[in-house]
């Protein structure tokens, strides 16, 4: 028997996964890093022409194969099938991102306890403490990223529709409510005004190559794409879903989410004349501060929100997993435990080592080619292995398989905005991430 979701269970399975850290902790940080507007506005244009095209046509691709990643290039490819399904393996990089996603989510449950008891009255103190956890204090990031690995892979060891579906139900609503008490808060302060004109007025003398590359691969990263994640959840998907809508919906909520958090979070930054460039501890440092000035109440709000922030990336973290799972069970006929076991060693040996690079003693063990083991894993995911990947899927269906079955999957849907779509899958969306990462890579 296969399970599979209801359409609105597709859409919240695939908005769990798209909305997480990517979201909160990530598109903050890197904004800032990146100089704000133009990169935001590289980011939406790609979300928008690549993004979203891309999105479609992993949904495509999974509802009309209904199988892993593998046999999907497999058996769709109209020739060099048997060339085309290593491309499957790209599920693997999930993997890698999982493992340093998982120490993040070890900061965020650590937050959950740090906000009820000891909330920082400035942004100062705020980034000294963080600061000081990230590099030093190496037992209690290892007792969470541990804890978090063993209820995501606890999780995922009970399958699609008892885990996932339910999980996303109950906790994105909670995450957004609170992301939308935060927004109309920080709208009464002075930081907002400056916030809206970081985020929203471009300052292209910002743009370098490296941030271009930065804004692409992060669009890829936040909607899920490039490692046939949104793909092997198609593979559930009833026959009649709707897929312009739910990817629609799905892009839509997703970016809609990544530019609350960046208002609320730069207006504290500016409020508290702060540099928005404080890389990765910024979401960490400055909505603490921001939960002081709340009040007793902030107590409250700091452990919803990390608790919210926590279960979002729980179900990220649990899409990156799937998609291997899925291809060892189904190509290999290994059980979903014994599948689970080999992924979650590579995890937690690559999860340690991510957190070892950032730890002060221990760093220059992690550390390779003068790049920390961390960094490493983000930077050869996003911006190279998840834009490779969309690159690829979007040449395989341009080009590597039959237009007629596309169409009469997805016309339906899209009326003549099929043929708009399918110029962008050929054409648009490989040539210009392919330029962009040459252009990133070489400068
Ligand atoms: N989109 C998630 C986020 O923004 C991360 C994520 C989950 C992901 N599954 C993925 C990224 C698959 C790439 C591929 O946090």
């Amino acid at each position: 028997m296969k399970t599979k979701f209801t359409q609105l269970g597709f859409v919240l399975a695939a908005a769990g996964s798209a909305v997480g850290l990517g979201n909160i902790w990530k598109f903050p940080y890197m904004t800032g890093e990146n100089g704000g507007g133009a990169f935001v506005l590289i980011y939406l244009a790609t979300i928008l022409c690549v993004g979203l095209t891309i999105f479609i046509a992993e949904v495509s691709m999974g509802r009309l194969s209904e199988g892993d990643s593998v046999s999907a290039f497999e058996s769709m490819a109209t020739k060099f099938s048997k060339i085309w399904k290593y491309a499957g393996l790209m599920v693997f990089s999930g993997v890698l991102i999982v493992s340093f996603y998982l120490v993040v989510i070890g900061w965020i449950v650590k937050y959950i306890f740090e906000m009820a008891v000891n909330l920082p009255e400035n942004v100062d103190v705020s980034a000294k403490i963080f600061g000081n956890f990230v590099a030093n204090e190496a037992l209690s990031q290892f007792v969470f990223f541990t804890l978090m690995f063993c209820i995501v892979f606890y999780i995922v060891s009970k399958g699609i529709k008892k885990g996932i579906e339910k999980t996303n139900l109950i906790l994105m609503p909670m995450l957004i409510l609170i992301l939308i008490f935060m927004l109309f808060y920080a709208f009464s302060m002075d930081g907002f005004g400056k916030s809206v004109e970081f985020l929203f007025k471009p300052d292209w003398s910002k743009v370098t190559s490296k941030s271009i590359i930065s804004a692409v691969g992060h669009a890829f990263f936040t909607l899920s794409l490039g490692l046939c994640c949104i793909m092997t959840y198609a593979a559930s998907l009833p026959r009649d879903a709707n897929i312009a809508k739910t990817s629609l919906q799905v892009a839509f909520l997703d970016t809609a989410i990544a530019l609350v958090a960046g208002l609320v979070i730069f207006t504290f930054i500016f409020h508290f004349d702060a540099k928005p460039s404080q890389g990765p501890g910024l979401v960490f440092i400055s909505l603490p501060t921001l939960f002081y000035q709340l009040g007793f109440i902030g107590k409250i709000f700091g452990v919803l929100f990390f608790v919210a922030l926590a279960f979002a990336g729980i179900t990220s973290a649990i899409s990156m997993i799937e998609p291997t799972a899925f291809f060892l069970i189904r190509r290999f006929k290994l059980s979903r435990q014994r599948a689970l076991v080999i992924i979650a060693i590579v995890v937690y040996v690559f999860g340690l080592l991510a957190m070892l690079s950032n730890i002060e003693s221990s760093k220059e063990f992690a550390t390779f080619f003068s790049k920390g083991f961390f960094d490493i894993l983000d930077f050869l995911t996003s911006s190279i292995l998840l834009p490779v990947g969309g690159i690829v899927i979007a040449i395989f269906l341009g080009f590597f398989t039959k237009k007629e079955a596309l169409e009469i999957l997805l016309k339906p849907y899209m009326g003549r905005f099929f043929n708009i779509w399918y110029f962008a899958l050929r054409y648009v969306a490989p040539i210009s991430v392919f330029v962009v990462l040459v252009n990133g890579l070489r400068g």
